[in-house]
């Protein structure tokens, strides 16, 4: 059994869904998941203005990540929503943090996993995962790829890929949530994840 830190940042409260459905993934093939949130970057005033607050309360059982935290996970997957092809800048603002753990080797040879969402079916997704991937590169983790060896990687007409987790959700709300598709391949991936973490840590 090995222990899976899940680390995201959600503004709208979709790659929160996806970090969900992982979660369940991990937990089903016996895993132990901590859910983690990156810190909130935006002034108050704007998560005011913009309404953002019921969102943030809504995922209220995702503790705040800690740098501190990150060497006792036998996993990582870090996943957020893409900017302009990118990673977000909440999240890249944490990860921006563990320079400590990677002069101490912290995190060396353990999993690594990324997963995002978009608004577009081609809006970056590969690029983003590909982006947050050189964490991981740096600090001698052991990336994970979904592959096509996730059955649910051959059929999917949504999100997911070989590169890992994603979804995409219309700005104009022709598709509100995740995808059973999208569901169904994080899943998998998560309870795959977990295998070779398990594994790593053993
Ligand atoms: C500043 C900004 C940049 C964005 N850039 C992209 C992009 O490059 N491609 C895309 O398809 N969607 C883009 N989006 C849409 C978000 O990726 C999309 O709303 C996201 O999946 C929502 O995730 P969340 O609900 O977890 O916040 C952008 C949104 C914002 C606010």
């Amino acid at each position: 059994m090995a222990r899976i830190g899940i680390l995201y940042y959600s503004m709208y409260g979709q790659t929160y869904d996806l970090a969900q459905a992982l979660a369940k993934g991990v937990a089903d093939a016996g895993g132990e998941v901590a859910l983690r949130r990156a810190p909130e970057t935006l002034p108050q005033e704007v998560v005011d203005a913009q309404g953002l607050q019921p969102i943030i309360d809504r995922q209220a059982d995702a503790e705040t990540a800690s740098v501190d935290e990150l060497p006792s996970f036998d996993g990582l997957l870090i996943g957020g929503p893409t900017r302009y092809g990118s990673t977000v800048a909440q999240l890249q603002n944490f990860l921006d943090q563990t320079g400590a753990l990677w002069a101490e080797g912290k995190l060396v040879g353990k999993a690594a996993g990324f997963f995002t969402g978009a608004a577009t079916i081609h809006g970056g997704h590969e690029s983003t995962l590909l982006g947050m991937s050189t964490f991981a590169f740096h600090h001698g983790m052991v990336i994970v790829p979904a592959g096509y060896a996730i059955p649910e990687s051959q059929s999917t007409r949504t999100g997911g890929g070989p590169y890992g987790p994603t979804h995409f959700a219309p700005q104009d709300g022709s598709k509100p949530g995740l995808s059973d598709e999208e569901i169904a391949f994080a899943g998998a991936y998560g309870r795959h994840f977990h295998g070779v973490a398990a594994k790593l840590a053993a």
